[in-house]
Protein backbone atom coordinates (compact mmCIF):
# COMPACT_ATOMS: atom_id res chain seq x y z
CA UNK A 1 0.00 0.00 0.00
CA UNK A 2 1.29 3.36 -0.54
CA UNK A 3 2.51 5.84 2.02
CA UNK A 4 0.51 9.36 2.64
CA UNK A 5 2.19 11.74 0.97
CA UNK A 6 4.94 13.55 3.49
CA UNK A 7 5.17 17.47 3.99
CA UNK A 8 7.39 19.59 5.49
CA UNK A 9 6.01 21.13 9.31
CA UNK A 10 7.09 24.61 8.65
CA UNK A 11 8.68 26.57 5.99
CA UNK A 12 11.94 27.23 8.28
CA UNK A 13 11.95 23.19 8.43
CA UNK A 14 12.09 22.89 4.78
CA UNK A 15 15.11 25.92 4.35
CA UNK A 16 17.33 24.59 6.72
CA UNK A 17 16.88 20.66 5.36
CA UNK A 18 16.97 21.91 1.51
CA UNK A 19 19.96 24.79 2.52
CA UNK A 20 21.46 21.02 4.59
CA UNK A 21 20.96 19.25 1.19
CA UNK A 22 22.93 21.96 -0.71
CA UNK A 23 25.38 23.06 1.58
CA UNK A 24 27.85 19.17 1.25
CA UNK A 25 31.05 18.42 0.75
CA UNK A 26 30.70 20.63 -2.52
CA UNK A 27 31.09 23.63 -0.04
CA UNK A 28 33.36 22.71 2.33
CA UNK A 29 35.74 20.09 0.37
CA UNK A 30 36.15 21.49 -3.11
CA UNK A 31 35.19 24.93 -3.34
CA UNK A 32 38.03 26.06 -1.31
CA UNK A 33 40.39 23.84 -3.46
CA UNK A 34 38.82 25.07 -6.93
CA UNK A 35 39.03 29.24 -5.46
CA UNK A 36 42.44 27.95 -5.36
CA UNK A 37 42.92 25.76 -8.96
CA UNK A 38 40.91 28.40 -10.69
CA UNK A 39 42.69 31.78 -9.70
CA UNK A 40 40.77 33.05 -6.16
CA UNK A 41 38.53 36.25 -6.83
CA UNK A 42 37.71 35.47 -10.89
CA UNK A 43 36.53 32.44 -9.95
CA UNK A 44 34.30 33.67 -6.68
CA UNK A 45 32.97 36.55 -8.87
CA UNK A 46 31.85 33.61 -11.85
CA UNK A 47 30.93 31.29 -9.19
CA UNK A 48 28.18 33.98 -7.49
CA UNK A 49 26.96 35.03 -10.84
CA UNK A 50 25.92 31.83 -11.90
CA UNK A 51 24.75 30.99 -8.83
CA UNK A 52 21.80 33.90 -9.17
CA UNK A 53 21.68 34.20 -12.95
CA UNK A 54 20.94 30.75 -13.33
CA UNK A 55 21.28 28.54 -10.41
CA UNK A 56 18.36 30.56 -8.56
CA UNK A 57 16.18 29.95 -11.76
CA UNK A 58 16.77 25.94 -12.10
CA UNK A 59 16.42 25.38 -8.36
CA UNK A 60 12.61 27.43 -8.24
CA UNK A 61 11.89 25.41 -11.50
CA UNK A 62 13.09 21.81 -9.82
CA UNK A 63 10.49 23.51 -6.64
CA UNK A 64 8.00 24.08 -8.57
CA UNK A 65 7.93 20.77 -10.55
CA UNK A 66 7.84 19.02 -7.40
CA UNK A 67 5.09 21.20 -5.16
CA UNK A 68 2.74 20.93 -8.98
CA UNK A 69 3.18 17.38 -9.30
CA UNK A 70 3.74 16.33 -5.85
CA UNK A 71 5.24 13.38 -6.92
CA UNK A 72 9.11 11.70 -6.88
CA UNK A 73 11.07 12.81 -9.68
CA UNK A 74 10.41 9.82 -12.06
CA UNK A 75 6.81 10.47 -11.19
CA UNK A 76 6.60 14.73 -11.46
CA UNK A 77 8.80 14.34 -14.93
CA UNK A 78 6.00 11.47 -16.43
CA UNK A 79 3.02 13.64 -14.93
CA UNK A 80 4.60 16.74 -17.06
CA UNK A 81 4.93 14.89 -19.98
CA UNK A 82 5.25 10.48 -19.94
CA UNK A 83 8.01 10.86 -23.00
CA UNK A 84 9.99 13.18 -20.07
CA UNK A 85 10.27 10.21 -17.75
CA UNK A 86 13.52 9.47 -18.69
CA UNK A 87 14.83 12.77 -17.21
CA UNK A 88 13.50 11.49 -14.13
CA UNK A 89 15.57 8.35 -14.81
CA UNK A 90 18.93 10.18 -15.30
CA UNK A 91 18.22 12.03 -11.99
CA UNK A 92 18.02 8.78 -10.00
CA UNK A 93 20.66 7.40 -11.74
CA UNK A 94 22.79 10.43 -10.88
CA UNK A 95 21.72 10.07 -7.31
CA UNK A 96 22.93 6.57 -6.87
CA UNK A 97 25.99 7.33 -8.12
CA UNK A 98 26.96 10.26 -5.99
CA UNK A 99 25.40 8.57 -2.81
CA UNK A 100 27.96 5.79 -3.62
CA UNK A 101 30.84 7.78 -3.11
CA UNK A 102 29.37 10.50 -1.02
CA UNK A 103 29.29 7.50 1.65
CA UNK A 104 33.17 6.83 1.17
CA UNK A 105 34.22 10.51 1.39
CA UNK A 106 32.03 10.37 4.66
CA UNK A 107 33.53 7.49 5.92
CA UNK A 108 36.83 8.84 5.79
CA UNK A 109 35.59 11.99 7.37
CA UNK A 110 34.13 10.28 10.51
CA UNK A 111 36.81 8.41 10.40
CA UNK A 112 39.05 12.03 10.73
CA UNK A 113 36.57 13.40 13.62
CA UNK A 114 37.80 10.00 15.55
CA UNK A 115 41.53 10.74 15.03
CA UNK A 116 41.13 14.13 15.91
CA UNK A 117 38.60 13.54 18.76
CA UNK A 118 41.72 11.05 19.97
CA UNK A 119 44.78 13.45 19.53
CA UNK A 120 45.38 13.68 16.20
CA UNK A 121 48.37 11.24 16.10
CA UNK A 122 49.21 10.92 11.84
CA UNK A 123 53.09 9.80 12.66
CA UNK A 124 56.07 11.94 12.60
CA UNK A 125 58.18 13.03 9.29
CA UNK A 126 57.71 15.06 6.47
CA UNK A 127 54.74 13.73 4.09
CA UNK A 128 53.52 11.60 7.25
CA UNK A 129 50.18 13.15 6.89
CA UNK A 130 49.49 12.07 3.22
CA UNK A 131 51.07 8.80 3.89
CA UNK A 132 48.58 8.10 6.39
CA UNK A 133 45.95 8.96 4.31
CA UNK A 134 46.78 6.68 1.37
CA UNK A 135 47.54 3.64 3.34
CA UNK A 136 44.38 4.48 5.50
CA UNK A 137 42.28 4.40 1.65
CA UNK A 138 43.84 1.59 0.25
CA UNK A 139 43.37 -0.75 3.55
CA UNK A 140 40.70 -2.93 2.33
CA UNK A 141 37.77 -3.29 5.19
CA UNK A 142 38.15 -0.15 7.32
CA UNK A 143 37.33 2.84 4.88
CA UNK A 144 34.46 0.51 4.03
CA UNK A 145 33.50 0.35 7.63
CA UNK A 146 33.43 3.59 8.30
CA UNK A 147 31.54 4.51 5.20
CA UNK A 148 29.03 1.90 6.34
CA UNK A 149 28.40 3.65 9.75
CA UNK A 150 28.22 6.57 7.95
CA UNK A 151 25.76 5.35 5.73
CA UNK A 152 23.53 4.29 8.62
CA UNK A 153 23.39 7.38 9.95
CA UNK A 154 21.66 8.85 6.92
CA UNK A 155 19.29 5.69 7.27
CA UNK A 156 18.27 6.23 10.81
CA UNK A 157 17.15 9.57 9.70
CA UNK A 158 15.71 8.64 6.26
CA UNK A 159 13.06 6.22 7.77
CA UNK A 160 12.03 8.44 10.33
CA UNK A 161 10.26 10.69 7.93
CA UNK A 162 10.53 13.34 5.98
CA UNK A 163 8.80 16.13 8.77
CA UNK A 164 10.35 13.83 11.75
CA UNK A 165 13.18 12.51 10.41
CA UNK A 166 14.91 15.15 7.98
CA UNK A 167 13.20 17.85 9.43
CA UNK A 168 14.13 17.96 12.94
CA UNK A 169 17.76 16.81 12.14
CA UNK A 170 18.07 19.62 9.98
CA UNK A 171 17.04 22.11 12.44
CA UNK A 172 19.85 20.72 15.42
CA UNK A 173 22.81 20.61 12.48
CA UNK A 174 22.27 23.94 10.38
CA UNK A 175 22.73 26.15 13.35
CA UNK A 176 25.33 23.77 14.28
CA UNK A 177 27.13 23.84 11.64
CA UNK A 178 26.83 27.95 11.11
CA UNK A 179 28.36 28.09 14.85
CA UNK A 180 30.95 25.63 13.33
CA UNK A 181 31.79 28.00 10.50
CA UNK A 182 31.64 30.90 12.21
CA UNK A 183 34.55 29.93 15.12
CA UNK A 184 36.90 28.19 12.30
CA UNK A 185 36.71 31.82 10.14
CA UNK A 186 37.35 34.17 13.52
CA UNK A 187 40.05 32.10 13.91
CA UNK A 188 41.53 31.73 10.52
CA UNK A 189 41.31 35.71 9.19
CA UNK A 190 42.56 36.72 12.79
CA UNK A 191 45.98 34.87 12.25
CA UNK A 192 48.79 37.00 11.72
CA UNK A 193 49.33 37.12 7.91
CA UNK A 194 46.19 36.32 6.75
CA UNK A 195 45.64 39.37 4.65
CA UNK A 196 47.84 37.23 1.73
CA UNK A 197 45.11 34.98 2.04
CA UNK A 198 42.24 37.18 1.96
CA UNK A 199 43.46 39.07 -1.13
CA UNK A 200 43.89 36.23 -3.18
CA UNK A 201 39.96 35.47 -2.20
CA UNK A 202 38.96 38.65 -3.26
CA UNK A 203 41.19 40.16 -5.69
CA UNK A 204 40.20 39.31 -9.32
CA UNK A 205 42.64 38.92 -11.60
CA UNK A 206 41.05 39.55 -15.06
CA UNK A 207 42.99 37.33 -16.40
CA UNK A 208 41.90 34.57 -14.85
CA UNK A 209 37.98 35.54 -15.96
CA UNK A 210 38.23 33.19 -18.68
CA UNK A 211 36.01 30.06 -20.29
CA UNK A 212 37.33 27.38 -18.10
CA UNK A 213 36.96 29.62 -14.92
CA UNK A 214 33.60 29.81 -15.89
CA UNK A 215 32.71 26.45 -16.76
CA UNK A 216 34.71 25.56 -13.36
CA UNK A 217 32.15 27.45 -11.56
CA UNK A 218 28.70 26.59 -13.55
CA UNK A 219 29.64 22.59 -12.32
CA UNK A 220 30.58 23.66 -9.00
CA UNK A 221 27.46 26.17 -8.26
CA UNK A 222 24.98 23.02 -9.99
CA UNK A 223 26.40 20.25 -7.67
CA UNK A 224 26.45 22.78 -4.72
CA UNK A 225 23.34 24.32 -5.32
CA UNK A 226 21.64 20.58 -5.52
CA UNK A 227 19.93 20.75 -8.69
CA UNK A 228 20.10 18.98 -11.98
CA UNK A 229 19.67 15.43 -9.54
CA UNK A 230 16.11 15.61 -8.62
CA UNK A 231 16.57 16.41 -4.89
CA UNK A 232 14.95 20.18 -5.46
CA UNK A 233 11.99 18.44 -7.42
CA UNK A 234 11.73 15.95 -4.69
CA UNK A 235 11.53 18.65 -1.39
CA UNK A 236 9.45 20.79 -3.15
CA UNK A 237 6.80 17.69 -3.37
CA UNK A 238 6.80 18.32 0.25
CA UNK A 239 6.27 21.84 0.20
CA UNK A 240 2.55 22.93 1.57
CA UNK A 241 0.85 25.49 -1.17
CA UNK A 242 0.88 28.16 0.93
CA UNK A 243 4.57 28.53 0.88
CA UNK A 244 6.34 31.27 -1.30
CA UNK A 245 8.49 29.28 -3.30
CA UNK A 246 10.91 32.41 -4.88
CA UNK A 247 11.49 33.33 -1.61
CA UNK A 248 12.60 29.89 0.06
CA UNK A 249 14.76 29.50 -3.24
CA UNK A 250 16.26 33.19 -2.54
CA UNK A 251 16.63 31.85 0.68
CA UNK A 252 18.82 28.48 0.03
CA UNK A 253 20.56 29.87 -2.60
CA UNK A 254 21.72 32.59 -0.02
CA UNK A 255 22.35 30.17 2.56
CA UNK A 256 24.98 27.96 0.17
CA UNK A 257 26.98 30.43 -1.21
CA UNK A 258 27.33 32.22 2.49
CA UNK A 259 28.42 28.49 3.37
CA UNK A 260 30.88 28.97 0.74
CA UNK A 261 32.01 32.32 1.03
CA UNK A 262 32.95 31.24 5.04
CA UNK A 263 34.82 27.98 3.73
CA UNK A 264 36.62 30.02 1.72
CA UNK A 265 37.76 32.69 4.54
CA UNK A 266 37.97 29.44 7.20
CA UNK A 267 40.36 27.77 4.57
CA UNK A 268 42.80 29.95 2.74
CA UNK A 269 43.92 31.99 4.63
CA UNK A 270 45.38 29.34 7.21
CA UNK A 271 46.62 27.28 3.79
CA UNK A 272 48.20 30.38 2.25
CA UNK A 273 50.30 31.20 5.66
CA UNK A 274 51.54 27.83 6.55
CA UNK A 275 51.71 25.99 3.08
CA UNK A 276 52.14 28.71 0.72
CA UNK A 277 49.69 29.66 -2.76
CA UNK A 278 51.11 26.29 -4.60
CA UNK A 279 49.44 24.03 -2.13
CA UNK A 280 45.89 25.99 -2.38
CA UNK A 281 44.85 24.08 -6.06
CA UNK A 282 45.43 20.31 -4.66
CA UNK A 283 42.26 17.63 -5.68
CA UNK A 284 40.55 15.29 -3.78
CA UNK A 285 43.08 14.34 -0.92
CA UNK A 286 43.09 18.03 -0.65
CA UNK A 287 41.26 17.96 3.25
CA UNK A 288 43.14 14.33 4.09
CA UNK A 289 46.39 15.51 3.15
CA UNK A 290 47.47 18.78 3.03
CA UNK A 291 45.00 20.28 5.87
CA UNK A 292 45.91 18.27 8.57
CA UNK A 293 49.83 19.40 7.95
CA UNK A 294 48.64 22.60 7.91
CA UNK A 295 46.30 22.46 10.91
CA UNK A 296 49.41 20.92 13.23
CA UNK A 297 51.47 24.16 12.04
CA UNK A 298 48.97 26.03 14.14
CA UNK A 299 48.54 27.04 17.43
CA UNK A 300 45.54 24.75 18.45
CA UNK A 301 45.58 22.89 15.43
CA UNK A 302 44.05 19.69 16.97
CA UNK A 303 41.00 21.81 18.19
CA UNK A 304 40.80 23.59 14.52
CA UNK A 305 41.21 20.31 12.98
CA UNK A 306 38.24 18.89 15.43
CA UNK A 307 35.92 21.59 14.68
CA UNK A 308 36.66 21.46 10.63
CA UNK A 309 36.23 17.44 10.32
CA UNK A 310 33.25 17.87 12.29
CA UNK A 311 31.71 20.67 10.37
CA UNK A 312 32.54 18.87 6.66
CA UNK A 313 30.65 15.93 8.44
CA UNK A 314 27.82 17.53 8.99
CA UNK A 315 27.35 18.79 5.85
CA UNK A 316 27.93 15.63 4.23
CA UNK A 317 25.54 13.97 6.54
CA UNK A 318 22.60 16.62 5.56
CA UNK A 319 23.59 15.86 1.62
CA UNK A 320 23.23 12.46 1.68
CA UNK A 321 20.61 12.47 3.97
CA UNK A 322 18.85 14.41 0.76
CA UNK A 323 20.06 12.24 -1.78
CA UNK A 324 18.68 8.83 -0.20
CA UNK A 325 15.50 10.28 0.43
CA UNK A 326 15.34 11.54 -3.19
CA UNK A 327 15.46 7.91 -4.31
CA UNK A 328 13.70 6.23 -1.46
CA UNK A 329 10.48 8.64 -2.62
CA UNK A 330 11.01 6.94 -5.93
CA UNK A 331 10.68 3.37 -4.70
CA UNK A 332 8.15 3.84 -2.29
CA UNK A 333 5.74 5.82 -4.50
CA UNK A 334 6.44 4.24 -8.10
CA UNK A 335 7.02 0.48 -6.29
CA UNK A 336 4.32 0.46 -2.83
CA UNK A 337 7.38 -0.28 -0.77
CA UNK A 338 7.50 0.48 2.62
CA UNK A 339 10.62 2.92 3.96
CA UNK A 340 12.58 1.10 5.29
CA UNK A 341 12.85 -2.09 3.07
CA UNK A 342 13.09 0.51 0.01
CA UNK A 343 16.20 1.78 1.74
CA UNK A 344 17.46 -1.78 1.96
CA UNK A 345 17.19 -2.57 -1.54
CA UNK A 346 18.84 0.77 -2.41
CA UNK A 347 21.58 0.47 -0.08
CA UNK A 348 22.83 -2.93 -0.52
CA UNK A 349 23.05 -2.68 -4.41
CA UNK A 350 25.02 0.90 -3.66
CA UNK A 351 27.42 -0.41 -1.06
CA UNK A 352 28.59 -2.74 -3.59
CA UNK A 353 29.44 -0.27 -5.87
CA UNK A 354 30.97 2.38 -3.08
CA UNK A 355 33.16 -0.64 -2.21
CA UNK A 356 34.76 -0.83 -6.11
CA UNK A 357 36.09 2.65 -5.31
N1 LIG B 1 24.93 19.92 -2.80
C1 LIG B 1 25.68 18.88 -2.22
C2 LIG B 1 27.11 19.28 -2.04
O1 LIG B 1 27.44 20.42 -2.23
C3 LIG B 1 25.52 17.61 -3.01
O2 LIG B 1 27.93 18.49 -1.67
Amino acid sequence: MTEKRHQWASNLGFILAAAGSAVGLGNIWKFPGKVGAYGGGAFLLCYLLIVFLVGFPVMLAELSIGRATQKNVVGAFRTLNPRWRFAGYIGIVTLFVILSYYCVVGGWVLKYVQIYAAGAHFGAGPGAYADYFSTFSARPVEPLLWGLGFLVLCIVVVVRGVSQGIEKVSKVLMPLLFLLLAGLVVYSVTRPGAGEGLRFLFGIDPARLSGDTLVGALGQAFFSLSVGMGIMVTYGSYVPRTENLAKSAGCICILDSLVALLSGLAIVPVVYITAGPEAMGMGGGFAFMALPEVFSRLPGGVFFGFAFFLLLFVAALTSAISILESCIAWLTEEFGFARLKATLLLVIPMSFLSAGY
